[in-house]
């Protein structure tokens, strides 16, 4: 089966290319004087948490090297105030363009605003931000974290349509307050409420790692005898619980159902291998097409506010057929 790395250009409305309109690209060029030829992206990375965030780091820098595109790129080891200082310190140096995937949602708004007096365009890539100040920054790459969700929630109830109640789910959040933690915990509870038997009896942040999945899932075996389902909004989560759930003694995939988010290479063979029941992909190749929207950005054309990677989801067999092929 191939995967589809296609993006859609989300263009919802006329209005959707309002981000396009007055930004600071267009009006003053960019701070570092582009010449056309190759441009300088100041690039903040939200840390290396987890494999999705691995690939995404090596797409982001192959992508790079192909498109000519001299990349300064920051790790925040999953600190905001490490993201804002990179990103102040990229206004300083003067790069032509600057991306970067928000650690959280909040809290950016200063930041941004000292970009744009600098009419350095900005582009979040992968997770959005909360602010109420306009043109703030150009568009919006990523998934559609809230459909991820849904996806999770749509094959839980239907999994456990014949099973008697309470259907006892726990769920690993990712960070708290980054926006996919924030958005799939509402898409899967929106999925869920369909069915009143499905319950989420304890759900706790394990910060999108695998040792916090670990940690928080022992402490929900201790204090819950009878788990259906673990909801782990991320692979690496998902895999901690599987250590946590064998050393209990039960079989993860058996005695204990996981539904997660990813669809990582190591997630994919989770599944495969059946400790998995159910995945749902976040595509995390986001380098290409975030340095196209950065070279045209620079050359002051209009870019769609929001461009919505297309995701697909994967049950055991899917998984086990995939393998061979999946890239990370
Ligand atoms: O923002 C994307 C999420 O961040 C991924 O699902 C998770 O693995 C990562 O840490």
């Amino acid at each position: 089966m191939k995967r589809m790395l296609t993006t859609l250009l989300s263009v919802a409305s006329a209005g959707v290319l309002a981000a396009c309109g007055s930004g600071p690209a267009q009006d003053a060029g960019p701070a570092g004087g582009s010449t056309g030829g190759a441009i300088t992206m100041g690039f903040s990375q939200v840390g290396a948490e987890s494999g999705w965030r691995t690939a995404n780091t090596v797409s982001i820098q192959d992508a790079a090297k192909a498109a000519d595109v001299d990349l300064k790129f920051s790790d925040a080891n999953g600190e905001q105030e490490n993201q804002i200082a990179a990103i102040r310190s990229f206004v300083q140096q003067g790069v032509d363009v600057i991306a970067f995937s928000p650690v959280v949602r909040t809290g950016w708004d200063a930041v941004l605003l000292e970009a744009k007096n600098a009419g350095i365009p900005v582009i979040l890539t992968d997770r959005a931000v909360d602010t109420e100040e306009p043109d703030v920054y150009k568009t919006f790459l990523g998934a559609d974290f809230v459909r991820e969700g849904q996806w999770a929630g749509e094959w839980a109830v239907k999994e456990f349509a014949a099973a008697p109640a309470p259907v006892n789910i726990v769920q690993l959040e990712g960070t708290t307050g980054s926006d996919p933690a924030l958005e799939r915990t509402t898409g899967f509870a929106e999925a869920i409420a369909t069915d009143p038997k499905l319950t989420v009896i304890a759900s706790q942040t394990g910060d999108f790692t695998r040792s916090g999945g670990k940690q928080v899932m022992e402490a929900f075996l201790k204090a819950h005898p009878k788990i259906d389902l673990v909801f782990a909004q991320n692979d690496d989560m998902a895999l901690g619980a599987v250590e946590a759930i064998e050393a209990a003694g039960k079989k993860p995939g058996q005695d204990i159902k996981i539904v997660a988010i990813d669809a990582t290479r190591d997630g994919m063979q989770a599944l495969a291998d059946g400790k998995f029941n159910y995945l749902v992909e976040c595509n995390p190749l986001l380098g290409p097409e975030l340095m196209d929207l950065a070279k045209k950005v620079v050359a002051g054309e209009s870019v769609p506010a929001r461009v919505v990677t297309e995701d697909q989801t994967f049950d055991q067999q899917q998984a086990a057929a995939i393998l061979p092929e999946r890239k990370y």
